[in-house]
């Protein structure tokens, strides 16, 4: 099949490659650029696991063609911390409050909760639940990533973080 040249810049740096018309983007980003951050979980688009940030949207890279990418700005979980290695408030509160535990859905949700906190800087833990809902996690029942995730919101705030009593 003959290939056609994708160029999109990923986590802040130009990117481009030769695929087929047929690529997904998961694999483009896992295949030719060695992102293998975001994971493939499932052959159903329903894990999220592949989530990545697409012009500012979350998407599953496993339901978009490495084409319909080309031009876009692109986030995985590889640009999230800091150039100097600083983790991401979101990083950091994944890992304070242990909102992982094989970490095989952990880029995609951290990408996600990241467009999340994007759209909704302050969201009730109804609302980090319902916007996480795409993002299936088999290890943490999830309370974990949820105070993870209000970690993150308190941290971006400039807020200091109180767990919700149980
Ligand atoms: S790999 Fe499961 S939704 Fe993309
Ligand atoms: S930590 Fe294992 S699937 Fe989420």
């Amino acid at each position: 099949m003959s290939k056609v040249q994708v160029a999109m810049t990923v986590n802040g740096k130009p990117a481009d490659g030769l695929v087929e018309p047929r690529t997904l983007l998961i694999h483009f980003l896992r295949e030719n650029l060695n992102l293998t951050g975001p994971h493939i979980g499932c052959d159903t688009s329903h894990c999220g696991a592949c989530t990545v940030d697409l012009d500012g949207k979350s998407v599953k890279s496993c339901t978009v063609f490495a084409v319909q990418a080309n031009g876009a700005q692109v986030l995985t979980i590889e640009g999230m911390a800091a150039a100097d290695g600083t983790l991401h408030a979101l990083q950091e509160g994944f890992r304070e409050m242990h909102g992982l535990q094989c970490g095989f859905c952990t880029p995609g949700m951290i990408v996600r909760a990241h467009r999340l906190l994007q759209e909704n800087p302050n969201p009730t833990e109804e609302e980090i639940r319902f916007g996480i809902s795409g993002n299936i996690c088999r290890c943490t029942g999830y309370q974990n990533i949820v105070k993870a995730i209000q970690y993150a919101a308190a941290k971006l705030a400039g807020m200091p973080f109180q767990e919700a009593a149980e």
